[in-house]
């Protein structure tokens, strides 16, 4: 029995988040230049791309880049800015034909002008699509998210159109970049590293967190359907007693 006919299609996760990490590392034991491992990254996206949409997972929210990783050396920031651009031109057909539907989340007027054009243009012609929703989390971090929240929540509230009383966790929800999307249930993190780098804090509140030390270029299908599978063999309580739950 393959990996993947293990899975119980009934008990498939709606959302999955994944922090791709490992790219430099990957690049750098075969003594190459750390951009060679963001490009390697590209066939892992596609990978886990096909497999979510072959599995009809509804969500995949892929971290790509981090407000923090502005801070990097200029070249390697340049050099991923034009892998992206170069990627969605190439895979933008693809994944329309797949009925994939693009989403970004993240502070994108910090994206090169050309970058922000081609996502516009990605994120329109499948504005359509029903299949899976990819979302892209670029320029992104969660606490710009959450300070973004509260300003927007606090101006509707200076004018009136809601109270004080009305905020509710559910209501703030509503104004994260994610209100659209269910939180994620499984959170993967490639690379062995054990932490969440500043990724959806908000939404990931519950989700499970599987952790792996394989490098994000080495990362195939057959990884995801084994972090699937570890997921589904979590009992999920959400506070209550095992007992409660069975
Ligand atoms: C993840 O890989 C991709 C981005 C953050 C853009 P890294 O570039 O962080 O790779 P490592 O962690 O240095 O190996
Ligand atoms: C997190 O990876 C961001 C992305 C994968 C886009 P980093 O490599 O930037 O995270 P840290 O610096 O190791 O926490
Ligand atoms: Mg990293």
């Amino acid at each position: 029995m393959s990996l993947k006919d293990k899975i119980d299609l009934q008990r498939l996760p709606e959302h999955i988040a994944i922090i791709m990490d490992g790219n430099g590392r990957w690049a750098q034991e075969r003594s190459e230049d750390r951009l060679y491992g963001h490009h390697e990254g590209v066939q892992s996206v596609r990978q886990i791309v096909e497999a979510c949409a072959e599995l009809k997972i509804h969500y995949l929210t892929l971290y790509a880049f981090s407000t923090e990783n502005w801070d990097r050396p200029r070249a390697e920031v340049e050099g991923i800015m034009e892998l992206l651009v170069t990627t969605i031109r190439k895979e933008i057909e693809s994944l329309h034909k797949n009925n994939i539907r693009l989403h970004v989340i993240g502070e994108t007027e910090q994206l090169p002008a050309l970058c922000r054009q081609e996502l516009k243009e990605a994120i329109n012609m499948t504005a359509d699509n029903n299949g899976l929703n990819l979302v892209m989390a670029l320029s992104y971090s969660a606490r710009w998210e959450i300070a973004r929240a509260a300003r927007l929540l606090a101006e509707d509230v200076g004018k009136g159109d809601i109270s004080l009383g009305a905020i509710t966790p559910k209501v703030f929800g509503d104004y994260l970049c994610t209100k659209a999307f269910p939180d994620p249930e499984l959170m993967i993190r490639t690379s062995g590293e054990y932490r969440i780098s500043n990724f959806l804090l908000y939404q990931l509140a519950y989700a499970e967190l599987y952790f792996t030390d394989t490098l994000w270029p080495d990362f195939r299908k057959e990884n995801l359907y084994e972090a699937i599978l570890n997921y589904q063999s979590r009992e999920r309580r959400f506070g209550k007693t095992s007992e409660q739950i069975q």
